[in-house]
């Protein structure tokens, strides 16, 4: 293998069809196709759609990214597709799709992880990871605070989300201010016109929670404390200052995942902190991570908003990790597996 490998990544895991290409950490293209707007008036993905849409998409998108990167399918060194966890369907058009490919192109094939290609992806904007790290993953299906010894053979879960994953909560609480989907950026957006007033609570952040939950995370409490305020101001005829409730609301958000993910790194004694998944886009977590961070002496990994939310680049970022590596690639008959373990790296 060629020290700096030229891989194609194919994401499909939810409703953004992705192809990137890499060498070795340099991002040569990142094609994406998404069906989002397919999906805006259910107020989530609607799987069957989702899969659907991923049919379409594929050739088109793979072929643009070819064209973006200036390659050939025949100049690829290795072919990663995300193998898991994510909607059964949806995956299973990438991973049979990537199949196809790396069969008729005669290339390996490495079917990997999603949670951990949201890790990888920084590679593309800072260069190799610094191991050990700590990894904060916060997207619409998970939120994890995970220890990084070495990303081509596991990572080491810390702890997660008891209830809601953090998108999942500003998806929720995005729709019950009448903001369209995905919540998250909408929310952002708006926060950024308001003032953080209202002092909503902070999930499994109290003394008696310390035993049990000091690495884990709870959304719904907060999600449902939204709710009764709203419902309040309107009982009242009062007229509701959305923007303050988006800002309190994301800074209850921002407060809590950061707060933990620093108490990570120092009960571990790491000092590196990754943040991945689509929330890391958010600007009030990464302005609020790093300025904590600086403070401990911690430094903090974010990529650009743009690699933080799914895309083919980051799966195509952890195979040319895999291969630099000399990982095994997958046989050919593995299977997508929609609640793949973070623990697993590539299948
Ligand atoms: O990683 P991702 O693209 O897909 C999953 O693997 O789930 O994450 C999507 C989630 C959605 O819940 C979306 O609302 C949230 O990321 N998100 C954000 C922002 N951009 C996307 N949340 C907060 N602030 C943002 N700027
Ligand atoms: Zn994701």
């Amino acid at each position: 293998m060629p020290e700096e490998p030229l891989v194609l990544g194919i994401e499909t895991s939810c409703d953004e069809t992705g192809v990137g290409i890499v060498r070795g950490h340099t991002l040569l293209a990142d094609a994406l196709a998404s069906s989002v707007d397919e999906h805006a008036r259910f107020g989530g993905v609607v799987p069957e759609v989702a899969s659907r849409a991923h049919l379409e998409a594929m050739v088109p998108t793979i072929r643009r990214a070819l064209s973006d990167a200036g390659v050939t399918l025949h100049d690829v060194d290795a072919i990663a597709v995300t193998a898991g966890p994510g909607l059964a369907g949806a995956l299973l058009v990438g991973v049979a799709g990537a199949k196809g490919l790396a069969l008729a192109a005669e290339k390996p094939i490495y079917g990997v992880n999603h949670l951990a290609a949201h890790v990888a992806v920084d590679t593309l904007e800072h260069g190799p990871i610094t191991e050990p790290a700590i990894a904060l993953l916060v997207s619409g299906g998970h939120s994890s605070l995970l220890r990084v010894d070495d990303l081509t053979k596991g990572v080491e879960p810390m702890g997660a989300t008891i209830d809601d994953a953090a998108g999942e909560a500003f998806d929720k609480v995005a729709r019950l201010l009448g903001m369209p989907f995905p919540g998250g950026p909408v929310i952002d957006r708006a926060a950024r016109e308001g003032v953080a007033t209202i002092g909503f609570p902070r999930g499994l952040t109290a003394t008696r929670d310390f035993a049990e939950h000091r690495f884990n995370f709870s959304f719904s409490g907060l999600k449902t404390a939204v709710a009764r305020w709203v419902e309040s101001r309107e009982a009242a005829g009062e007229p509701l200052p959305i923007n303050d409730v988006a800002a309190s609301f994301q800074e209850a958000v921002c407060d809590v995942l950061t707060m933990k993910a620093l108490d990570a790194c120092r009960y571990t004694g790491i000092n590196t902190l990754i943040i991945g998944g689509g929330v890391a886009a958010n600007s009030r977590l990464r302005a609020m991570a790093e300025e904590r961070a600086a403070k401990h002496g911690i430094t903090v990994r974010v990529p650009r908003p743009k690699l933080c939310t799914d895309n083919g680049a980051m799966v195509a970022a952890l195979g040319s990790h895999l291969v630099a590596a000399g990982a095994p690639p997958s046989r050919m008959d593995f299977p997508a597996d929609s609640a793949l373990g973070v623990g697993t790296i590539a299948v």
